[in-house]
Formats: structure tokens, C-alpha cells, sequence
């Protein structure tokens, strides 16, 4: 089959080069030629595991292809699929403007049957209001299908979960396309989910207040263990181990970050409260979440008085670890924060390089701890519950390891002379 990716961003790139690998002819195409013009030189602008070496067998079978002519290559291609950006506005709900600018060139050029895959995120109502903009635009309706196609990948490790995914969710206005969708993602054994254009647009939003709910449902409890000393990683194996709970999503830590759960919880409160529908729940998620920060620095404040005049290093900038986005990161809001206060801000992380004004980033791990007060782990990368405890020490000025994902093992670092920091450690 002959698809058109349009936005070459971590959904666009990752999707086209696995559409690609499983057979199919893909053209992924982004408006700005920079990316493009790396991507066709086989550099990849993002990092993803993986993800470079599956480009270029791709290239090599001469399946997968790059560009920046985004009419030409919508007129060309019978099979459409949208993954541009949907960021939030200042008020919380989703700014469509890039979906708006891709609908109006997809309208402008249709002149055979083009199936329309929706793989943004978009609000509730986005994609019938696509379907009705073409309509209104003089397109007739035999000549396209709508398709709310979201999708669940994460970050870190997106070529996985696109091979294994464990579900497949399709909405649809009418029957037509579900042939070809089926041709186009069949893969292993996961259940394909068909149901409204709406229906599928809310699937994503559930699942993902869902996840957000489980990560300020950890810290809430995270607190309550904190006051009572008792380990909440003892509470997290209790509830882990239970299947009707889960495992995944309970780790408590300075909160939720990254390009989707935020951004996508504002937006549903905004859906929701546009037709008059509270959101007491998503409140109280997105509240701990905000406040998880204060609770660490207070920590922190407590153990070392006179913060302002402190050096602070803080180990890991991503929102997660195995990416290097840094879209709402915590660490990122954690470290402003810092150098807010007067304190001057070292940095370290695996991935990234971090260029902010008033903090010095490194490129060794141990030496932006040389002469630090403290030490705050701000993304669980691998690398720091395994390092070298006594190098650190024999580093740092001060004794103070703020374990801010909950990731350090205590009494370690408490054999080597560290005063270990933690909520509901
Ligand atoms: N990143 C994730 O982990 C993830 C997971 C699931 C769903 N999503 C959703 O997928 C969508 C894309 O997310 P992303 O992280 O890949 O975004 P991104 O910002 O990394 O990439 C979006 C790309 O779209 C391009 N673009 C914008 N307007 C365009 C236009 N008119 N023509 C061509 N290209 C255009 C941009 O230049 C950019 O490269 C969002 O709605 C997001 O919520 C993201």
C-alpha cells in the first residue's frame, strides 16, 4: 500500500519507518526542510532505539522515503496519515492549528478516493469536524474516508510497541475503509477496536487521565507513607502485585511529564467542561502533579538550610528515561526552579546536553558532582542506580542525594556516608 505520513516528529518518523518495514511504500513528509533534509542524510533528529538502523534498511529496499513537498505528496498518495503536533493553548485546550493547515491541503487536493488517518491527538468531535469541513470545502464524500486512528506508543520505546501493539483502534463514519486498515496494521494477535470517529478520539484521552491517575494516586500515597515512615515501594509491591491493579504507572516521583499526559489531561478538562461536564477527578490529578515539586524541594530546603547559596547538581533533564524529550519535563521545571531560588544548577544527563541560561551542563556524569552540596535524581536512567557511590563522595562537598524518582537504593548510598532523601523512603 502507498501512504503519506504527514509530520515527521517522534509518532511521524517512528510510524513510516514501521509501515515501511512491514511492506508498504511511505512517503513521510514535513514542512520543515531542515528535518527533512537530515532525515534523507540518514540523520535522525530524534532518539529512539532502533530507530536509525530500521531507517536505513528501509532506504535500502527503497520503501521508505523523506519530503517536504507536503501538497505534491498528499495529491499523490491514496492513503493519508496525519501525525502532526497538537500542543496546548494557554488555556489548556488543544491548538488545532497544524491539523487545520493539514485538512485544507488535503481538500485542496483530492482528486481520487484518499482514506484519512487521524493519528494525532485531538479533542473529542475533531475528526467528524474534519469530515464535515471537507464536505462544506465541495469534496464529496465518495471521495474520502475519515479515520480516528490514535495512537499509544511510548517514548523510548515506540518501535516496540508499534510491532507489539496491544490494541488497535479505529474510528469510523462508515464501513468502507476497515479492508484496508486491517491489510495496512496487520500485525500479531491485538484486537482491533472499531467504533465512532468520537469513540476512538476518547479511547486515547481515557487511557491516558487513566495513567496520569495511577502516577498521582502513587504520590498521594507516597505522602501519606512519608508521615507514618513506612517504604512506599513496600505499598507499590502490594499493589503491583495485584492484577486487578497492575504494575506500570504506580512509581511515585516528582509526577508526570513529557509531550502527552499533561497537555492531554488540560485538554479533556477543557472538552469535558465545554459541555458543562466537571472534572473533580482530573483536578485532583493534575493538582498533585503540580504540587510534587514544592514537596521535594521542601524536602530538600529542610535538610539543607540556606538553599539559595547552594550548588545543586541534578542528575537527568528527560521527562523519562530512554528519550530525549524534553517537552514539560519535571527535571526541566525542577531546575528552573532551583536557579530561581539562587542556586547554582549543574547538570547531567546520558541523552542530552542541556543548554539553559545559569546552569552548567556536563558531559561526565561524575564530574558535575565536583564540589556539590547536593545531588537530586530527577529521571531514573539506568546508569545512576548502578554508579560509582564512592566517586561521587569523594566528589561532592556535601553528603545530601535527594532521590526524587525513587530509583536509589537507600541503604547503598547510606553505607557510603550519603544522607539519603526521599518521599516515603
Ligand atoms: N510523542 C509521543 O509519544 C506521542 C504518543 C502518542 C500520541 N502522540 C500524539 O501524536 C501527535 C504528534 O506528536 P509528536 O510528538 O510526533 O509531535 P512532534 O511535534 O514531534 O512532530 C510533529 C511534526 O509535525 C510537523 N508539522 C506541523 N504542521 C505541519 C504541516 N502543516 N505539514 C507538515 N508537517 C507539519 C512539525 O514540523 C513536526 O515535525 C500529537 O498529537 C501527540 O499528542 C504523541
Amino acid at each position: 500500500m502507498r501512504i503519506c505520513v504527514v509530520g515527521a516528529g517522534y509518532v511521524g518518523i517512528t510510524t513510516a519507518t514501521a509501515l515501511a518495514d512491514f511492506g508498504h511504500e511511505v512517503l513521510c513528509v514535513d514542512r520543515e526542510h531542515s528535518k527533512i533534509d537530515s532525515l534523507t542524510q540518514g540523520k535522525v533528529p530524534i532518539y529512539e532505539p532502533g530507530l536509525e538502523e530500521l531507517i536505513n534498511k528501509n532506504f535500502q529496499k527503497d520503501r521508505l522515503h523523506f519530503s517536504s513537498h507536503v501538497e505534491e505528496s498528499i495529491r499523490d498518495y491514496p492513503i493519508i496519515l496525519i501525525a502532526v503536533g497538537t500542543p496546548s493553548k494557554e488555556d489548556g485546550s488543544s491548538n488545532l492549528s497544524f491539523i487545520n493547515q493539514v485538512v485544507k491541503i488535503i481538500a485542496s487536493n483530492i482528486k481520487d478516493y484518499k482514506i484519512i488517518i487521524t493519528k494525532s491527538t485531538v479533542p473529542p468531535g475533531t475528526n467528524e469536524w474534519i469530515h464535515q469541513t471537507l464536505v462544506e470545502m465541495g469534496i464529496a464524500e465518495e471521495l474520502f474516508d475519515i479515520v480516528s486512528n490514535p495512537e499509544f506508543l511510548r517514548e523510548g520505546t515506540a518501535l516496540w510497541d508499534i510491532y507489539h501493539p496491544n490494541k488497535l483502534v479505529f474510528g469510523t463514519k462508515t464501513d468502507r475503509p476497515i479492508k484496508v486498515l486491517k491489510k495496512l496494521y496487520k500485525r500479531g494477535n491485538a484486537p482491533f477496536i472499531f467504533t465512532s470517529l468520537t469513540g476512538a478520539e476518547l479511547i486515547k484521552y481515557a487511557s491516558n487521565a487513566f495513567l496520569a491517575t495511577k502516577i498521582s494516586f502513587a504520590n498521594e500515597m507516597a505522602r501519606i507513607c512519608d508521615v507514618y515512615e513506612v517504604n512506599y515501594t513496600d505499598i507499590y509491591k502490594g499493589l503491583a502485585t495485584d492484577p486487578r491493579i497492575g504494575r506500570h504507572f504506580l512509581n511515585a516521583g516528582l509526577g508526570f511529564g513529557g509531550s502527552c499526559l499533561p497537555k492531554d489531561l488540560s485538554s479533556l478538562k477543557h472538552s469535558a467542561l465545554r459541555q458543562n461536564v466537571e472534572t473533580k477527578l482530573l483536578d485532583a490529578v493534575m493538582e498533585i502533579n503540580d504540587t510534587q515539586i514544592e514537596l521535594y524541594l521542601s524536602k530538600l530546603s529542610m535538610a539543607l538550610p540556606d538553599l539559595a547559596d547552594k550548588q545543586i547538581t541534578v542528575w537527568g533533564v528527560t521527562y523519562k528515561p530512554g528519550t530525549d524529550d524534553l517537552r514539560s519535563s519535571p527535571a526541566i521545571a525542577l531546575i528552573k526552579q532551583l536557579v530561581q531560588m539562587g542556586c547554582r544548577v549543574h547538570t547531567y544527563d546520558p541523552m542530552v546536553h542541556l543548554e539553559l541560561s545559569d546552569v552548567s551542563s556536563y558531559i561526565d556524569q561524575y564530574e558535575s558532582v565536583t564540589n556539590s552540596d547536593a545531588l537530586i535524581i530527577a529521571t531514573e536512567w539506568d546508569q545512576f542506580h548502578k554508579c560509582n557511590w564512592s566517586e561521587v563522595v569523594s566528589r561532592m562537598k556535601g553528603s545530601i542525594i535527594l532521590d526524587a524518582r525513587n530509583c536509589i537504593d537507600g541503604k547503598t548510598v547510606r553505607r557510603h556516608g550519603l544522607h539519603y532523601l526521599g518521599v516515603g523512603k
